[in-house]
């Protein structure tokens, strides 16, 4: 099979985001419980940030703990923070000795606090890296995102800061989280489901979406490269028309 990055249609994505979902079905299907089917999940994300390293991709943002999260049982909210934390303390230094920079978005009030700490521990500390960027959006909700930035936005108008009339696109696009990192070009959802779940609503207004069969604790380097070979065969317009497309109507 050609390698992905063989492809001359078009490049390798620059910003690969994803929905890890079917941690849970993983799981069932083996009668493990759920957990299990999370700690795998950690795995999968391992292999994918260096397979997606490799693949030339630059920038990764993973969906780890959404806003709505917090609706399930007690315990899995438990184990989920638990796996955050085991994975910040333990592959924290091997990121970092493999340059890769990590992001966080989402809502970081109302989390435990040494997990607040974890989480600015792990931007500092890798803030000047070169290599991959990689976003771990947690207790993230891209509506509950843009709220809290047309709040922001709001309390500058209040003072004086910025006028009504000067708000564009790009105004309110800097208030959001991450507002230096280009938007994704390539969305994954595994396990089958095919909707965005409140994920990087405003992010990926012209991104392309595949959704792949498998389970998130069984995503390889082989899906991704699917994925990413399914991107390439996209003709992104942008709203506007190809030169073909364009020649033909003309
Ligand atoms: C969706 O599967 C997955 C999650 C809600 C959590 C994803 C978390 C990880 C992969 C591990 C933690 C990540 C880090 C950064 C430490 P689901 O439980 O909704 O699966 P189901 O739809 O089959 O029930």
């Amino acid at each position: 099979m050609a390698d992905v990055s063989d492809n001359a249609k078009s490049a390798v994505p620059h910003h690969v985001a994803i929905i890890m979902d079917g941690n849970g079905r993983w799981a069932a299907a083996r009668g493990l419980p759920r957990v299990e089917g999370h700690r795998r999940g950690v795995d999968a994300l391992r292999r994918t940030i260096r397979s997606a390293g490799e693949m030339g991709v630059k920038i990764i943002t993973v969906f780890s703990f959404s806003s709505e999260n917090w609706s399930r049982p007690a315990a899995e909210i438990g184990e989920l923070m638990g796996l955050l934390r085991r994975f910040i303390r333990n592959d924290l230094a091997e990121l970092h000795k493999s340059g890769v920079r990590v992001r966080i978005i989402g809502e970081r009030a109302g989390l435990e606090a040494d997990i607040g700490r974890l989480l600015v521990e792990a931007e500092e500390l890798t803030k000047d890296n070169t290599g991959l960027t990689l976003v771990v959006a947690f207790n993230y909700g891209a509506r509950q995102e843009i709220a809290r930035a047309a709040q922001r936005m709001a309390e500058d108008v209040a003072q004086g800061k910025l006028k009504p009339e000067d708000i564009t696109i790009d105004t309110l696009g800097g208030f959001l989280d991450a507002p230096d990192l280009p938007d994704p070009d390539l969305v994954i959802r595994t396990s089958g489901e095919q909707r965005l779940s409140n994920f990087l609503l405003w992010q990926s207004a012209y991104s392309e979406l595949v959704f792949v069969p498998v389970h998130w604790p069984d995503f390889d380097r082989a899906v991704l490269e699917g994925a990413i070979r399914e991107y390439q065969q996209r003709e992104r317009r942008f709203g506007g028309l190809t030169a073909k497309t364009a020649q033909a109507g003309s």
